[in-house]
């Protein structure tokens, strides 16, 4: 695929192909592409060309509502800022995505507990996201991308701006889910040791001088 904005190609001639329970690190210095590279891989933005084939869909083909639907119900995203919802208590956000999906609530809440515990903030579910810190913050985020067993999980720089203990932490979460559930991992990062956690490697650089030769 690549993507043009404005007439700028932001990202050059790039081909993903991620097996099931495989995780793959998308690299490049700031700028090449890798958060417009994920955007597309979660159907918020169109490649101008090529297309995006996830669990058997292609997403490109998809109405608007959807690949919205699609997102909530097979996909897991992660964004560097955990983005939780301060008006919900901390297992509301991490059940938010079956909520959502209309699960009852209560077996929404108990599979979000679940996945609280997997990140070690099983005690911490009635309490506000106000009072997390933000490696708490951000295993959150990660439960609640966790929380539906989607089908492929997305995540842009995950661990930036963390601890070293909460970003091997994070990363690690990442790949145990990727090897337990079979879902097929992207993680865009800039940090070596989670880039070495990964089995394979996109770098936008190279990938960049293959479209200018
Ligand atoms: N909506 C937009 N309008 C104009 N330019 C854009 C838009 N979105 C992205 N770009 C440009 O596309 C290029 C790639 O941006 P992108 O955010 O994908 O890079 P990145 O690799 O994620 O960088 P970083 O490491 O800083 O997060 C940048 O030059 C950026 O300025
Ligand atoms: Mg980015």
């Amino acid at each position: 695929m690549t993507a043009e904005v404005g007439g700028t190609q932001v990202l050059g001639a790039t081909d993903l192909s991620v097996a099931p329970g495989q995780v793959v690190a998308v690299i490049g210095p700031s700028g090449s592409g890798k958060s417009t590279l994920l955007r597309i891989l979660t159907g918020v933005q169109a490649p101008t060309t090529g297309n995006v084939m996830i669990d058997g869909v292609e997403l490109t083909r998809l109405s608007v509502g959807a690949r919205a639907a699609f997102r909530r119900d097979r996909l897991g995203v992660v964004f560097q800022d955990p983005e939780l919802l301060d008006e919900l208590s901390v297992a509301e956000n991490a059940a938010l995505p079956i909520i959502l999906a209309g699960r009852p609530r209560g077996e929404a809440l108990s599979s979000a507990r679940v996945q609280l515990s997997r990140v070690g903030l099983a005690s911490r579910g009635d309490g506000s996201p106000k009072t997390l810190s933000r490696g708490e913050a951000m295993r959150v985020a990660v439960a609640r991308a966790l929380v539906a067993g989607p089908r492929a999980v997305i995540a842009d720089e995950p661990t930036a701006s963390l601890d070293r203990t909460n970003a091997l932490a994070i990363a690690r979460m990442l790949v145990d889910n990727a090897r337990a559930m079979g879902a097929a991992t992207v993680v865009a990062s800039h940090d070596p040791e989670v880039v070495a956690m990964c089995d394979d490697i996109v770098d936008l650089r190279s990938e960049a001088q293959v479209t200018r030769s």
